[in-house]
């Protein structure tokens, strides 16, 4: 049972703006959120009570959803979202599937503090295709907002214009070391004019955040705290698997651990073959499992999470810690620090990216779809649009599009409408390639025409029909990293690279045989990725940036996949307490 509540949380002590307190949307009274436990295949009921003044919906990220897109959770795609006062239970079975994900709150902004750890345990007995862990820990980075995030997303839509700035990254919860603690909160609540010329200079979204958290704590912050944040205990000698999940809004984030390997096993709740790395990146609604064995003696090691962006013009130096504690060592013993990479390190981010394979073993094999029926390019990117009631903007905004379509949220949801077959609410009529002029040549970043459309359309799928998805990255504005997270489907990564896609010469080059499978692809700067799937699964499928502001602004759309006409190839009749709109 989830119980959602208005919770006061003291953050931090002494004075600057982060050491305050605020009222956050918690859930059974915790930040981060509790932990779902479940095993593979095993069927989960859970209960959403809605005690706050907000809509609400919770969604099950990475979860397929097989034939209960019911219980998916996106408001106003697969559900109307709870009301105030009012439950929905969430009922839905986990097939053939096995690893960690998230779950989080999929209204406006609420994720940033509803959020926690969705952990599924393989069959009873079953034992993991990597050596048995001394003891599994949840590590949850996020943000830290010090101001209301649903007034941070009404002033994002009223104007278009880049109020996206957290107060601070979190690791379970706890910022890290935070320059400028102070003054860093006041930046999008000064007058609007610092936020327009500093959206307008950067031209892009400046994901500034005031602070990281691991586990929902910031550590040390100058100025503000000398709290070392969440601490994990090890053994000399133990291996530990690390459950790291990426729940913060807008930022991606590079984690590694002083004097410490890690040895990536699992990532988005799928297997991957073992490799060993001192750094991961991991973009929001990503998950990472690591192994990590405590092979010093002793002593205190610095974990830590800092901003990835390959961009231009944003800046976010921002690093959350957590401390490695060996038993048995003095508190008082210095820690051991290391040094995150700089924000722009995209060679770390590819290096990671690319050392990523499907384990395809005998008993998980990478099931590849080799024949494609329907082979899409997206064009997902970041434009300014003519806004002349925007004040704010100067008469622009920012807009984030798929193939210069702006996602417009309907006001009813997309699977009520198609199943209940309510017109008026979308259109089937997504374009499968970019509608304007497309460069590819190659060279430098693609650069489309963002004149985008708004609409709220879907793109069709017949049951089973398999799809081959090349995602670019476009911008009038810069080129800017995009996590594309669908929902619905795990898909195969079969292909990434920088500059202007070429259908020609790099199909051939396409991984077919151990691509990664994940839920949520990192679409590089300026740069492309590939995916396939199988549309196996019928209902209406959200996809979207997984940067919270990016899909604030349009960047977005979702599929419609047919019923198939086989015995168990339909979507399931709605829950009775499915609530209305
Ligand atoms: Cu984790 Cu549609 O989101």
């Amino acid at each position: 049972f989830l119980d959602l509540k208005l919770a006061e949380r003291v953050v931090l002590r002494n004075k600057t703006k982060l050491c305050s307190s605020k009222p956050i949307v918690t859930v059974n009274g915790k930040f981060p959120g509790p932990t779902l436990y479940a095993r593979e295949d095993d069927t989960v009921l859970v209960k959403v009570t809605n005690h706050v003044k907000y809509n609400l919906s919770i969604h099950w990220h990475g979860i397929r959803q097989l034939r209960t897109g019911w219980a998916d959770g996106p408001a106003y795609i697969t559900q109307c979202p709870i009301p105030t006062g009012q439950s929905y239970v969430y009922n839905f079975t986990i097939t053939g599937q096995r690893g960690t994900l998230l779950w989080h709150a999929h209204i406006l902004w609420l994720r940033a503090t509803v959020h926690g750890a969705l952990v599924i345990l393989p069959k009873r007995g079953v034992p993991y295709p990597f050596p048995a862990p001394h003891k599994e820990v949840n590590v949850l980075l996020g943000e830290w907002w010090k101001s209301d995030t649903e007034t941070v997303i009404n002033q994002a839509l009223k104007s278009g214009i880049a109020p996206n700035v957290s107060d601070a990254h979190t690791i379970n919860g706890h910022p890290g070391v935070v320059p400028n603690c102070s003054s860093q909160g006041e930046w999008w609540k000064s007058d609007t004019e610092t936020v327009i010329n500093q959206a307008l200079k950067s031209g892009i979204a400046p994901n500034v955040s005031d602070a990281h958290t691991i586990n929902g704590h910031p550590g040390v912050v100058p100025n503000c705290s000398s709290q070392g944040g969440f601490t994990l205990p090890v053994e000399s000698g133990k291996t530990y698997l690390l459950r790291i999940i990426n729940a913060a809004l807008n930022e991606e984030l590079f984690f590694k651990i002083a004097g410490h390997n890690l040895t990536i096993v699992e990532v988005d709740a799928t297997y991957v073959k073992p490799f060993k790395t001192d750094t991961i990146v991991i973009a929001p609604g990503q998950t990472t499992n690591a192994l990590v064995t405590a092979n010093q003696n002793s002593g205190k090691y610095m974990v830590a999470a800092s901003p990835f962006m390959d961009s231009p013009i944003a800046v976010d130096n921002l690093t959350a810690t957590a401390t490695l504690h060996y038993t048995g060592t003095l508190a008082s013993t210095p820690t051991t620090l290391t040094s995150p990479p700089p924000q722009n390190a995209t060679q770390v981010a590819n290096s990671f990216i690319n050392s990523l394979k499907a384990l395809n073993s005998n008993k998980f094999p990478a099931k590849v779809p080799l024949k494609i029926d329907h082979n899409l390019l997206f064009t997902v990117g970041l434009g300014i649009n003519p806004c002349p009631s925007c004040k704010a903007g100067n008469g622009s905004r920012v807009v984030g599009s798929v193939n210069n379509v702006s996602f417009v949220m309907p006001t009813t949801a997309l699977l009520q409408a198609h199943v209940f077959n309510k017109s008026g609410v979308f259109t089937t009529d997504f374009p499968g390639n970019p509608p304007t002029a497309f460069n590819y040549s190659g060279g430098p970043p693609a650069n489309a025409s963002l004149a985008t459309t708004n609409g709220t359309k879907l793109y069709r799928l017949a049951y089973n029909s398999t799809v081959q998805l090349v995602l670019q990255d476009t911008g009038t504005i810069a080129p800017e990293n995009h996590p594309i997270h669908l929902h619905g489907f795990n898909f195969f990564c079969v292909g990434r690279g920088v500059g202007n896609y070429n259908p020609k010469t790099d199909p051939k080059k396409f991984n077919l045989v151990d691509p990664v499978e994940r839920n949520t692809a990192n679409i590089p700067s300026g740069g492309w990725t590939a995916i396939r799937f199988v549309a196996d699964n019928p209902g209406v499928w959200f996809m979207h940036c997984h940067l919270e502001v990016h899909t604030t602004w349009g960047l977005k759309m979702a599929f419609l996949v047919d019923n198939g006409k086989g015995p168990n190839q339909s979507l399931l009749p709605p829950p009775k307490d499915l609530p209305k709109c």
